[in-house]
């Protein structure tokens, strides 16, 4: 694909919030993300109606979400930010998280990113974000995860 043409493709992305009618896009996104089921149709819909799921949408389709939940403490973690791999490396994710920011308006942001997800890392990076910790089997996998935070 030439240059012009990505360029006009990434133009028409759109960042929006998410409603129960995407639910399972959203989910589809994600299992082909992550090959395998990371979450249910029934904890996606809770996210979208309590939390704040946003979705990057070019046309019809849904090529980027970003789901977090409000903790107890009123921050705002964000549990998973998937990019469609055809779509990737155009700023989404970072749209998506800005767009996050903006629509909290104040508050915390966590987020808990594996050492080895370089992309990720560099994204928060550029977004101000700062490490906390290192938290060993995060996901009682083995691996461990960078908890960070950013207060807007
Ligand atoms: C991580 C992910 C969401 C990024 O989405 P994206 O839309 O491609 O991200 P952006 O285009 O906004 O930014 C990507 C940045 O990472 C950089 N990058 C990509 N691969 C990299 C690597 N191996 N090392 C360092 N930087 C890298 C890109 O150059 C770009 O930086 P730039 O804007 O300065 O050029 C996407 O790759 C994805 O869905 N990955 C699988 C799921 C995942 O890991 N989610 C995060 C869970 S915490």
């Amino acid at each position: 694909m030439n240059n012009a043409l990505q360029n006009s493709l990434v133009d028409m992305i759109r960042i929006s919030r998410a409603g129960l009618q995407d639910v399972k896009a959203i989910l589809k996104l994600e299992n082909n993300v992550w090959k395998e089921n990371v979450t249910s149709i029934w904890d996606e819909a809770m996210a979208v109606r309590y939390g704040m799921v946003l979705k990057a949408t070019h046309g019809k389709q849904i090529v980027g979400a970003l789901i977090a939940l409000r903790t107890w403490h009123g921050e705002d973690y964000i549990c998973d930010l998937v990019v469609n791999p055809c779509f990737r490396e155009h700023g989404i994710a970072h749209r998506l998280k800005k767009e996050l920011e903006r629509r909290i308006g104040k508050g915390r942001i966590l987020t808990a990113v594996k050492p080895t997800n370089l992309a990720m890392l560099k994204i928060n990076h550029d977004l101000g974000y700062r490490k906390i910790r290192t938290i060993r089997n995060f996901h009682r996998d083995g691996k461990p995860h960078i908890l960070m935070e950013k207060r807007v």
